[in-house]
């Protein structure tokens, strides 16, 4: 855990300073570009020290046997995970005759700045070599928003107080030394040179790797271009072997003299095309990248930023380090998802390995619900990727006796890769979630081309999933029996609440979209009978009930376990998974992270006021928030009933996840879904923003700490601005037509340009509910409070 702030507070930066070595590899995460293709851990530009080096493409991974001690049936035989790809950032340097070495020598200071406006990665060092070299060290880095197949590089060496010879040494390495992984199961398998050899090259300037994986056949090529501009009598030469592509740049630099190198990198891979093809790819983005120049690629790169930031900036005012973690969290959820064009968004995005580089349903449930309102291309891109992956999913489903598709719960290609089924294959909810976000999309954006090519598939063949998996009982009731919700902490359960009420609005949306489009229904075979059959099972859906607590169960029982003996369990004992057998967790009452909670903000209509007001009571008391995807959860519900500081803290600990890793494992990639849930804390939680089909929602309240919150919206064709303040909220309607829209339920119609500005009405004080002792938010964070 970060336990003191190594960042200063700008609203639009994230500056570390100085540089704490033992911190390298949290930071290298939070430091990481990415712009969803392609993306660099933030390594020091001469490779070491280094905690953790990445380098990722998305989609490429190699594959490995999954063992187990007791197979059984249907368990997926393969894993996948995300190779560190060909390393394209190192830029070695040697100071007269030492290596340029933070660990050595004397540093003077070093500081490096995340600009959030201008996506570019700054750092500035000053260092005096064990013989007493002095040097200035400059670099910028970007991972290209506008040519996605591009990084780039500038790299400035200045000479301080005396004349030095100083050697750059420009690389490309493939199949680096990891160092060992640790034994966290959230942490990714290790593969050791996973890269076969196909070519190398080096001629000039240039520089070029192609590689292959050895099992998934997967074809990786990187070339890199350089410009130099040193002082004159600067040399350079150029070698490559099978793995590492160098080019060596040697100057003597008078006093106050720079040696500066840009150097552009392009990645390209491929299952099919050939090496030649591939070869070409990588060579001709590196053209376009040259012809755009260095400075070409800097400003295009602020003006996509402008662009991001005008619809998708959350302004916060009262708490300056909120507002500079709720930047940095849009910031790297765009960079997760911004170019992921028909490809996955990983749990971690592409800032290290945790979690194998795999995909779940953080992506559907939390990432593109923000991407929706803000930038819907890219949810597009990412439900027709799982639509390219339908035949794997039809596939698994008939392996499991079952019909429709059964998406898998973590995966790159789209095959399932969790080898422990209870908290995998068991997690059916993903399929409604996928079909959650299809309708969401549907009803935001009415991409009438997205619904009938892409949306009738994908609810149709989920909805026939909940069909075979559920049954109907002798009284009518349908039930959804041996399934994971999403709580962790409890497997195999029947009638999951979230499940049910998550299926039944699968099952209605896929029945609608057969009455929409029948001809695309038809041609899956569905048709009237069987829409009808979907629409009786979610009128009949069980939701279980325990009528002397008057709260929901979050699934049938769950209220009857034992409680979990918190008094017994010592603050070092959380997680909980890394210190008790499941068998233990799975038995009594204890919440991983927020599920029926999760169902009163996704399926909100179907609770009343009450109900969400002493169900949030009764779970608060359970939930440990093992799961970084569940403050977020808890944030938009408390405020919703009212318990505004409880929301502020878990909005906070939702944000600093990363920032101050709160749950240790930020050396292992972000947080993505948590980053996003910030988003849904904000908007979802003081906002209340809910959008249900063809009614938009708010019901803000601030928390004490908070004096302004303001966000835009994009729905139906229409642009919004919402400004909350303490007394009052303000609705502007930027562009479209007009419309109305619900504030604390007063319906309110909007004209382009007038804003409205409606009064908020008083928070009756509650008294909060309990936590389990030793689970308050963001315990151990640095923050000020
Ligand atoms: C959570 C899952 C989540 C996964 C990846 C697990 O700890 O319980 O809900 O999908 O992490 O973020």
């Amino acid at each position: 855990m970060i336990t003191e702030s190594c960042f200063s507070v700008d609203c639009w930066s994230l500056k570390e300073t100085p540089l704490r070595l033992e911190l390298l590899p949290q930071s290298e995460s939070v430091f990481a570009l990415s712009n969803g293709h392609l993306g660099w851990r933030g390594n020091l530009d001469e490779g070491e020290p280094h905690g953790i080096p990445g380098s990722y493409l998305n989609g490429f991974y190699e594959t490995h046997p999954l063992p187990y001690a007791e197979g059984g049936y249907g368990y997926p035989e393969s894993g996948q995970t995300a190779i560190n790809v060909t390393n394209g950032k190192v830029l070695r340097l040697l100071v007269g005759d030492e290596p340029f070495d933070l660990r050595y020598g004397r540093l003077h200071r070093h500081e490096r700045t995340l600009d959030l406006r201008a996506g570019l990665l700054r750092r500035h060092c000053e260092w005096t070599s064990p013989a007493g070299s002095t040097v200035r060290v400059h670099s910028t880095r970007l991972v290209s928003f506008t040519q996605r197949a591009i990084a780039a590089v500038a790299y400035e060496v200045e000479a301080v107080d005396a004349p030095v010879r100083v050697v750059v040494q420009s690389e490309l390495i493939a199949n680096e030394q990891l160092p060992p992984v640790s034994g966290d199961p959230r942490a990714a398998a290790s593969l050791k040179s996973p890269l076969e050899p196909e070519e190398n090259r080096a001629s000039g300037n240039r520089l070029l790797l192609v590689h292959s994986t050895r099992r998934s056949k997967l074809r990786i090529a990187t070339a890199a271009g350089h410009t130099v501009d040193g002082p004159p009598g600067t040399r350079t030469s150029s070698e490559s072997t099978a793995d590492v592509a160098r080019l060596t740049v040697t100057a003597q630099l008078a006093v106050g003299e720079k040696l500066r190198i840009e150097k552009m990198v392009a990645y390209g891979w491929s299952s099919m095309r050939s090496l030649p093809a591939v070869r070409d790819q990588v060579e001709a983005a590196l053209a376009a990248a040259g012809s755009t120049g260095w400075e070409g690629l800097v400003e295009d790169q602020r003006a996509y930023l402008e662009h991001f930031w005008a619809r998708s900036d959350v302004e916060v005012d009262g708490d300056d380090e909120l507002q500079q973690a709720v930047r940095f969290a849009l910031f790297h959820v765009l960079q997760a998802g911004a170019r992921a064009e028909q490809r996955a968004i990983p749990g971690k995005g592409l800032t290290g390995t945790g979690y194998d580089g795999h995909t779940f349903w953080d992506t559907e449930t939390f990432v593109l619900p923000l991407l929706t309102y803000t930038s819907p291309g890219a949810v597009v891109e990412a439900l027709r990727w799982r639509q390219s992956t339908l035949p794997a999913a039809r596939d698994r489903a008939r392996q499991l006796g079952l019909r429709g598709a059964a998406f898998p719960w973590r995966t790159i290609d789209g095959s399932e890769c969790s080898a422990y089924w209870p908290a995998g294959t068991a997690a059916f909810h993903i399929n409604a979630d996928i079909a959650d976000s299809v309708i969401r999309y549907v009803s935001a954006t009415g991409d009438e081309d997205f619904a009938r090519n892409s949306g009738v598939e994908l609810l149709v063949e989920t909805a026939r999933l909940w069909m075979s998996l559920g049954h109907h009982d002798h009284r009518g009731a349908f039930h959804i029996d041996g399934v994971t919700g999403p709580d962790e902490y409890s497997a195999i359960v029947n009638d999951n609440t979230y499940t049910n009420l998550m299926a039944a609005r699968n099952l209605r949306g896929a029945a609608q979209a057969v009455d929409r489009y029948p001809d695309e229904a038809a041609a899956l075979g569905a048709d009237d009978r069987e829409a009808t059959s979907w629409r009786t099972a979610a009128e009949s859906m069980h939701i279980p009930y325990n009528e002397d607590l008057g709260v929901h169960e979050q699934h049938a029982g769950s209220t009857d376990r034992q409680p979990w003996d918190f008094a017994a369990t010592r603050p070092d004992q959380y997680p909980l998974m890394l210190n008790f057998p499941y068998f233990d967790i799975y038995r009594k009452q204890v919440v991983k992270q927020a599920d029926l909670v999760l169902a009163m903000y996704t399926c909100g209509d179907c609770f009343d006021a009450e109900h969400k007001s002493r169900n949030f009571g009764y779970y608060e008391s359970f939930t440990v928030r093992d799961s970084s995807l569940s403050a977020c959860c808890q944030a938009v519900i408390a405020a919703e009933v009212g318990q505004q500081r409880m929301a502020y803290e878990y909005a906070v600990e939702a944000a600093f996840i990363d920032l101050n890793d709160l749950h240790m494992n930020t050396r292992d990639g972000l947080h993505i879904a948590s980053l996003a849930g910030t988003w849904m804390a904000l908007v979802g939680g003081f906002g209340g923003m809910r959008h249900n089909e063809d009614t938009l929602t708010f019901v803000p309240r601030l928390p004490e700490k908070l004096s302004r919150l303001a966000f835009h919206i994009y729905i139906w064709g229409r642009c919004l601005r919402v400004e909350i303040t303490e007394g009052d909220a303000t609705y502007v309607m930027l562009a479209g037509e007009p419309m109305s829209i619900c504030h604390h339920g007063d319906v309110i119609m909007l004209v382009t340009g007038s804003p409205t500005r409606c009064p908020i009405p008083d928070t009756p004080a509650q008294p909060s509910p309990k936590r389990p002792p030793n689970c308050w938010p963001g315990q151990g964070s640095p923050r000020r409070e």
